[in-house]
């Protein structure tokens, strides 16, 4: 296929992070920092601890604003949009912790992630979410808080998955879960991407996360200092340089 070298953007660019640099008060976090995500791609984006990948989310969220640089979605300028048309445009967040509320049910979690439909799509959108995670359905009246932890984690899956979103922005996922755990939210995970929708995740569990992306990046103190295949991730011995910090 034909590719012109100067088009604003590639045609399933659905994310672009072009050259972000952002600041929390006097400190810089982000460090011109340029990725993408096309539309059917799962990119993790890994890193140890305060090397900025919340901050990365979050402005793609529109939670913080980038002192420099340019967000992009499907080639459009968002830079400057506010949340609220970040979220109606498609883009959903599964937050760090999860962030349920505990002495709601999980049918009212569910029905928060709906807040910005007009209401015409919810009971199908209720339906695919119970599909997704028949276990909800099952403890639709439960408190949200007195849940396991997997299935908190499903709850806060199933709210974003609620507004219909093109990107998934998943904040550390597996944190705070046992192994058999982190295993079983990776496969539900995988069947989310697999059900059409673009995710751009962020892990500290590298092999994990790689296992079911398609490319990934990595961040070390604001900068992004390797990129590619997820299969040539794993096999990298850089990647195990930059990650472990040595
Ligand atoms: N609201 C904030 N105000 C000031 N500094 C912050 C804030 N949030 C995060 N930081 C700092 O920014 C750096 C990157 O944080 P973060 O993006 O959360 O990293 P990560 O998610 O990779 O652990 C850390 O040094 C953290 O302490
Ligand atoms: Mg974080």
């Amino acid at each position: 296929m034909a590719v012109s070298a100067n088009r604003p953007a590639a045609a399933n660019g659905l994310l672009k992070l072009d050259e972000i640099t952002t600041y929390y008060g006097q400190m810089r976090i982000l460090e011109g920092i340029s990725l993408e995500v096309s539309t059917g791609e799962l990119v993790c984006l890994l890193g140890g601890n305060a090397s900025g990948k919340s901050t990365t989310l979050k402005t793609v969220l529109g939670i913080v604003r980038p002192r420099s640089g340019r967000v992009l979605l499907s080639g459009e300028d968002m830079t400057s949009w506010p949340v609220p048309q970040r979220i109606a445009n498609g883009i959903a967040i599964v937050p760090e912790n999860r962030r349920l509320f505990g002495d709601m049910t999980v049918r009212e979690n569910l029905e928060l992630g709906a807040v910005l439909g007009d209401g015409s799509t919810f009971a199908e959108d209720l339906g695919r979410v119970h599909d997704l995670f028949p276990r909800l359905y099952e403890r639709r009246n439960q408190l949200a808080g007195t849940l396991s932890g997997g299935e908190q984690q499903m709850v806060a899956m199933g709210r974003a998955l609620m507004s219909r979103p093109r990107l998934l922005l998943m904040d550390e996922p597996s944190m705070g879960l046992s192994p058999a755990l982190v295993q079983q939210n990776f496969r539900i995970i995988k069947e989310v991407h697999e059900s059409g929708v673009s995710v751009l995740m962020v892990e500290q569990n590298a092999t994990m996360a790689l296992s079911i992306a398609d490319r990934g990046y990595v961040l070390s103190t604001g900068q992004i200092v390797l990129e590619g295949p997820a299969s040539e991730l794993l096999k990298s011995e850089d990647l195990k340089r930059a990650y472990l910090g040595r």
